[in-house]
């Protein structure tokens, strides 16, 4: 499969004028046009008129939304097609968060800066808003609070693909390095009684954890793993490799090898990227790159990084989400 549906100038003209649509799918969330269409036809006069827009405009608007396909137009009659679907905030899966992220001005000011990070292999986020976003986030809590939510988001989409696909019941305790606020942990500590957790990140952002019904049997411990990663027999990194580049990743796989108890294993969930289509894939390889100076990885550019750490990938588990589970242990 390739983008080349479209005649090649259209093609062409969605690229050049990208920015535009980024803008017009937010505004059809921000006017909540997605939850009121919901699965029924409604027309444009009374979409406009439950929304507070202005008819014609909004005809206008959505009439340019359905040559992108996110609603169909029959002369004013209007429906949401599959792809508009994912901008239903009342749906699982909906990637509203992620889009409200997106038109940040701190992210399009790293992408913005795209050409220094093609120049120079670094992260262009730095170069735009001087600090790592981690930093960044934590003296913007207005950017921070979001991208945390949005991250929990996602690890309520993929926790579930990890209890369905890995056996826990022989930990004792579960590490989440970078675990965020700790949703995952939970949902696997709630499924595995016999089990301890540790939620393991930056302080700012364990401060923030919500580890409700499982307290008793989790510590948060604020630290950088850069530094060190505390002991376990289980280490989670989900969504972490991703962000670095080789040279940093293996210092976190290191730390986390440092950690393992004796027969433990780490298991890294991220994106596997292969040569097939994969234009998700491909854009966060790339966001990647402008934010952190990150990058997404095929199964052989895993192995030989695990290997620079002296661990050994013992499988790789398709779960279903665009994520698969790395195991791997001590070499
Ligand atoms: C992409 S998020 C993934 C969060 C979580 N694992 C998930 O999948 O929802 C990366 C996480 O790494 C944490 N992080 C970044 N730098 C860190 C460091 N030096 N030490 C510990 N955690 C760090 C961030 O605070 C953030 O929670």
């Amino acid at each position: 499969m390739s983008a080349s549906s479209l005649p090649p100038i259209a093609q062409a003209f969605q690229l050049a004028a990208g920015f535009a649509f980024t803008q017009s799918v937010h505004a059809f969330v921000q006017l909540g046009i997605p939850e009121l269409l919901k699965d029924e036809t409604r027309s444009t006069d009374a979409i406009a008129a439950q929304c507070g827009a202005h008819p014609e405009t909004l005809f206008r608007f959505l009439r340019l939304l359905a040559q992108s396909g996110v609603v169909e137009l029959d002369g004013r009659q209007c429906r949401l097609t599959a792809a508009g679907r994912f901008f239903r905030k009342d749906l699982p899966g909906n990637i509203t968060q992620d889009l409200e992220l997106m038109t940040y001005e701190p992210w399009q000011e790293a992408w913005n800066n795209l050409l220094y990070s093609l120049r120079t292999g670094e992260a262009a986020f730095h170069h735009a808003m001087g600090e790592e976003p981690w930093e960044y986030f934590r003296q913007h809590p207005e950017y921070g609070r979001p991208f945390n939510e949005w991250m929990t988001a996602l690890s309520q989409m993929n926790a579930q693909a990890l209890v369905d696909n890995y056996d826990f019941s022989p930990a004792t305790t579960i590490c989440d390095v970078g675990g965020g606020h700790g949703f995952l942990l939970k949902t696997l500590l709630s499924h595995y009684p016999q089990a301890r957790g540790i939620l393991f990140d930056l302080p700012y952002v364990v401060a923030g954890a919500d580890l409700e019904g499982v307290a008793d049997r989790c510590a948060t411990v604020g630290g950088d793993f850069f530094e060190n990663v505390p002991r376990a027999d289980i280490l989670i990194l989900k969504s972490i490799l991703h962000d670095w580049n080789d040279e940093k990743a293996v210092n976190i796989l290191r730390n986390c090898a440092a950690a393992l108890e004796p027969g433990g294993k780490i298991l890294a969930m991220d994106m596997v990227i292969t040569d097939d289509y994969n234009p998700v894939g491909y854009f966060y390889d790339m966001h990647m790159q402008v934010m952190l100076g990150g990058r997404e990885r095929t199964q052989e550019e895993f192995s030989a990084l695990f290997a620079r750490a002296d661990l050994v990938i013992t499988r790789f588990i398709a779960t279903g989400s665009p994520q698969c589970i790395l195991e791997a242990e001590k070499a």
